[in-house]
């Protein structure tokens, strides 16, 4: 057995109680074998339960099974999570705020996966945003549900409204839109995440009370954002930036994509720098290199390994929120012609392969927090058929 290395590491440990558990089983059907002791684990690559078991700890289900019938159960989503992923750290604030540069693990990475090199125009935001938060009624509740709504086709005609707005924290994605659609995707809006790109572009298709907050992914959107918060026209900032424009379309090339925008861009958004926020970049990092296990690149943008919007916000939520629902999610590719979202006539079919995102490994991650219950899929799209 010269290929076991016995150093008192975590992996051996870990090695140990697989084979505490499993040593009688190979004892007695006589198939010992050492070799294979050694790669056991319990724990996927991304560091997740293999056999996804997301019970809970004994005291917690005594104190959820005491509260009434639908009631918000505090720290349920997070205590999941850890159940199944005993790496997760809950505590990391939903946006940005003056103590930012004491996040660790955020000042060692550009954006989009921190705030290396960005000090500077993140420090003028929040002292002119001055607000941190998701307002006062929220940040004093003591359990909070969210949801986060995707834009997925799945949503339509299914009647969720209602049951949406009964919910605390309702997060939707770039330019979803909700007039009209009241019935099936609900008329509250606590947040808009969305990047220059996504964002909604007709002013008049703003609510009028919601958080506009920036996911950045490249610089530029933290200097977009400044223009945004004070008011400013954008024709300047568009004149620098056409040059990455070929480069990400081409989607060719992997240069960093700091240098332009890849779409046009809202050029007014119509809300106060009080309702503007920055997203923490923590959580594309954590969903990135962490949950999805996408490839680090050494820390830059690079191919495939940039979550989409949707998975961003979930990582965001099981950080900060009580309970967590999603509806909207999943692609279904064995159904061509059903409509890719739920708010225009673009069919399944027209969905392309991705440059940046690596649907497949993130819908692994999805599928891994439905099935052990870290979150509830209120349109089932992300298990479909089954996990
Ligand atoms: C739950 O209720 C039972 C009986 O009503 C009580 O004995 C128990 O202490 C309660 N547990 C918690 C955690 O409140
Ligand atoms: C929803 O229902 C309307 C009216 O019945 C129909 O035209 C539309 O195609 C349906 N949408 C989906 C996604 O099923
Ligand atoms: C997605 O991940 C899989 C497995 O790691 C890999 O084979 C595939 O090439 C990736 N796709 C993209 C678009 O990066
Ligand atoms: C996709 O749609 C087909 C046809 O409606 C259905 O049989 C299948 O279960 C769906 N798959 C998922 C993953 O939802």
């Amino acid at each position: 057995m010269p290929e076991m290395r016995m150093k008192p590491s975590r992996n051996f440990l870990l090695g140990l109680c697989s084979m505490l558990a499993l040593g009688f089983l190979y004892y007695s059907s006589g198939r010992i074998s050492l070799r294979g002791w050694s790669n056991i684990s319990l724990y996927d690559s991304q560091g997740f339960l293999v056999k996804l078991d997301g019970s809970l700890p004994l005291e917690l289900l005594y104190k959820y099974g005491n509260l009434s019938e639908g009631a918000c159960k505090p720290g349920y989503a997070a205590a999941k999570m850890s159940a199944i992923y005993p790496k997760f750290a809950k505590l990391e604030p939903m946006f940005l705020d003056p103590n930012y540069k004491r996040y660790a693990k955020i000042g060692d990475y550009s954006p989009p996966f921190g705030v290396k090199s960005q000090e500077k125009i993140i420090d003028i935001l929040l002292s002119a945003t001055n607000n941190y938060g998701l307002g006062e009624e929220l940040d004093s509740m003591s359990c909070k549900t969210c949801i986060i709504i995707g834009n997925g086709g799945i949503l339509a005609n299914k009647s969720l409204g209602p049951r949406i707005d009964e919910v605390d924290v309702v997060v939707r994605l770039n330019e979803a839109p909700v007039k009209g659609f009241e019935k099936d995707v609900g008329s509250k809006t606590t947040m808009r995440i969305t990047y220059p790109e996504g964002a909604i572009q007709k002013t008049e298709r703003y609510e009028s009370q919601s958080l506009f907050v920036l996911s950045a992914f490249k610089a530029l959107d933290l200097r977009w954002l400044r223009y945004m918060v004070f008011n400013q026209r954008l024709e300047q900032l568009h004149s620098t930036i056409h040059l990455a424009d070929a480069f990400i379309q081409s989607n060719v090339h992997q240069r960093r994509s700091t240098d332009g925008f890849w779409k046009s861009v809202a050029k007014h958004v119509p809300r106060e720098p009080s309702d503007m926020r920055i997203l923490n970049p923590y959580f594309i990092q954590e969903a990135s290199f962490k949950l999805i296990g996408l490839p680090h690149n050494n820390g830059q943008m690079g191919r495939g390994n940039i979550p989409t919007l949707g998975a961003v916000a979930i990582t965001m939520a099981l950080h900060t929120c009580d309970e967590v629902a999603v509806a909207g999610f999943g692609y279904n590719m064995s159904t061509p012609h059903a409509p890719l979202h739920y708010y225009e006539k673009i069919r399944m079919s027209a969905i392309k392969e991705s440059w940046t995102h690596n649907i497949s490994k993130e819908k692994e991650f999805l599928m891994k927090l439905v099935k052990a219950g870290v979150i509830q899929d209120w349109t089932n799209g992300i298990c479909g058929a089954g996990c």
